[in-house]
C-alpha cells in the first residue's frame, strides 16, 4: 500500500495532512509514504523530518500521487490538483461538500473515491477522527488572541498605582467546540465572559467555565437541538427575541466572539449594523463564521473592517493560522480514520462500506456520488450555501451525543497573576 501526502494548493492553507509522528505509524500500518517536497513547511515540518520518520519526499505531487492508493490532504482539491492521481485511488481531506460547487466534478472524473472528514458522525468510536472538533477548538482560541491583538486595551483587571484597569468583558455567541474554547482562553486572560447559544445543553458547559450564560430559555429553545447534537434553524419569532436580548447585551460588551453554525446552511445572522453601532468605540467584533456566511452583518472574509471605532475581524481558515497544532491534531484525525480502512494482519486497504463511519464520510465512490445529501436535486435537494440542508445523518445515542467538553476536559490551567474579579472555576 501507498499514501501520498502532497502540498496544500490554496493561497491561505498552511496545514499538512501528515506528521512525522502519523508517517511512522502508518509505516506501522503498511503504508509506503511519499511525501511532496515542501509539504510541512507551513506547519514547521521539515522534509528532513519526514525523511528520518521514513517518508520518501517526492520533487512534485505528480511523482508523490505516482501509484498512491490513498491521497491524504487538507482541503478539497482544485480542480487541477489531482493530474496524476490513479483511477480508483482513495482520497480523505476535508470536502466542505455543500459548499464545493463544481469542484466535485474533477473529483469524479479522477475516479477516486473520496471521504468528507468533515462528515465524520459524531458518535464515541470516531471521535479521534472529528477534524471539526479538533480545528474548531484551536479557532476558537485563536479567535480570542486575534481579538487581543486589535483591541487596544488589556483583558485582566490590574490594580496598579496610576489607577485600575478594568476587566474587559467578553461575549461568545455559540457555545460549541470553538466558542467553549474561546470561553476558556478569554476567561485565562482574565475577561469577565458571557456567552449564548440556542441550544440548552451549552448552558451547564458554560456556567461550568465560570461563564454566565445569556439566551431566550422559552420552549423552542428547549427543543433546540437535533439527535446529532446540532443547532436548529430557529424561528424568525425566536430570532427575533434572541436579537433584542443580544442588543441589550451587545452594548455593554467590549469585545463579541461569534462562532454559531448550523450544519449545511449559511451561518445565522446574528450581529446587525445596528448592533455594532451601539457599541462602544474601541469594542471588537470576531466573526469566526466568516466564511459560511458572516454571523455579523459587517464582516468580510480575510479582512479587519473598522466601523464607528469598533474592529470587526474576519480572518479566514482560523485553525490554519495555528498551523503547526493543527496539523498535528488533523493528522492524527487522518490517521485513525485510515487505521479503520485497513487490515491490521494482512495490512492491505480492507473497507467495509457498511460501517457507518464509512457510509456517513464516504461522498465519491469509483466516481460516483455516493452520498444521499449530495443526491441529484429531483431527488433530494443538496444543501448549499443558500439552500435548505437535510437533516444531519441518523444521530447518535444521547449518550454518544454527549459534547466530548472540548475546553471543559483540559486540565486546570496555571492560575492567573494578580486579582480575579469573578472567580475561576476553570477546567469544570
Ligand atoms: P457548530 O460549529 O455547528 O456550531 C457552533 C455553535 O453555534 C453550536 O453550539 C450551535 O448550537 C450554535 N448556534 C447555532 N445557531 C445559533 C444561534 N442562532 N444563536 C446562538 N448560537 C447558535 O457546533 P459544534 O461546535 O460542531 O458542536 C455541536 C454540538 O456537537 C455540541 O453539542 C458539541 O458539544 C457536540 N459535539 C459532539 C461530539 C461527539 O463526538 N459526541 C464531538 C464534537 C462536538
Amino acid at each position: 500500500m501507498k499514501i501520498a501526502i502532497p502540498r496544500e494548493q490554496r493561497p491561505d492553507e498552511a496545514r499538512v495532512a501528515a506528521s512525522p509522528e502519523t508517517v511512522k505509524k502508518l509505516i506501522n500500518l503498511g503504508f509506503e509514504v511519499s511525501v511532496e517536497t515542501g509539504a510541512g513547511l507551513g506547519a514547521a515540518i521539515t522534509d528532513e523530518a519526514y525523511e528520518k520518520a521514513g517518508a520518501t519526499i517526492a520533487p512534485d505531487a505528480t511523482v508523490a500521487f505516482g501509484d498512491a492508493d490513498v491521497v491524504a490532504k487538507v482541503r478539497r482539491p482544485l480542480p487541477d490538483e489531482l493530474k496524476g492521481v490513479k483511477s480508483g485511488a482513495l482520497l480523505v481531506s476535508i470536502v466542505d461538500p455543500f459548499r464545493a460547487g463544481d469542484e466535485l466534478g474533477p473529483l469524479q472524473k479522477a475516479g477516486v473515491t473520496a471521504f468528507a472528514m468533515d462528515l465524520i458522525p459524531r458518535i464515541t468510536r470516531a471521535q479521534s477522527m472529528d477534524v471539526l472538533s479538533s480545528q474548531s477548538n484551536l479557532a476558537g482560541y485563536k479567535a480570542v488572541l486575534d481579538g487581543a491583538a486589535v483591541y487596544g486595551r488589556a483583558f485582566p483587571m490590574m490594580m496598579t498605582a496610576a489607577g485600575t484597569v478594568p476587566p474587559a468583558k467578553v461575549l461568545v455567541m455559540g457555545a460549541g467546540v470553538a466558542g467553549l474554547q474561546a470561553i476558556a482562553t478569554a476567561r485565562r486572560l482574565g475577561a469577565i465572559v458571557s456567552a449564548t447559544d440556542v441550544r440548552p445543553a451549552a448552558k451547564e458547559q458554560v456556567e461550568s467555565l465560570g461563564a454566565s450564560f445569556v439566551a431566550v430559555e422559552d420552549e423552542e429553545f428547549k427543543q433546540a437541538e437535533t439527535a446529532g447534537g446540532y443547532a436548529k434553524e430557529m424561528s424568525p419569532e425566536y430570532q427575533k427575541k434572541q436579537a433584542e436580548l443580544i442588543a441589550e447585551t451587545i452594548k455593554k460588551m467590549d469585545m463579541v466572539i461569534t462562532t454559531a453554525l448550523i450544519p449545511g446552511r449559511p451561518a445565522p445572522k446574528l450581529v446587525s449594523a445596528e448592533m455594532v453601532a451601539s457599541m462602544k468605540p474601541g469594542s471588537v467584533v470576531v466573526d469566526l463564521a466568516v466564511e459560511t456566511g458572516g454571523n455579523c452583518e459587517l464582516s468580510k472574509p480575510g479582512e479587519v473592517v473598522e466601523t464607528g471605532g469598533v474592529q470587526i475581524v474576519g480572518y479566514v481558515n482560523v485553525p490554519g493560522r495555528l498551523a503547526a497544532d493543527a496539523s498535528a491534531l488533523y493528522a492524527r484525525n487522518i490517521l485513525n480514520f485510515i487505521e479503520l480502512l485497513v487490515d491490521k494482519e494482512t495490512k492491505a486497504l480492507a473497507i467495509d462500506w457498511e460501517d457507518q463511519i464509512v457510509a456517513e464520510t464516504c461522498i465519491i465512490r469509483d466516481g460516483q456520488v455516493v452520498h444521499p445529501a449530495l443526491a441529484p436535486k429531483d431527488a433530494a435537494p443538496p444543501p448549499a450555501a443558500d439552500s435548505p440542508a437535510p437533516e444531519p445523518a441518523p444521530g447518535p445515542s444521547a449518550e454518544e451525543a454527549a459534547p466530548e467538553n472540548g475546553a471543559a476536559a483540559e486540565p486546570e490551567p496555571e492560575s492567573e497573576p494578580g486579582p480575579k474579579p469573578d472567580g475561576d472555576k476553570q477546567g469544570g
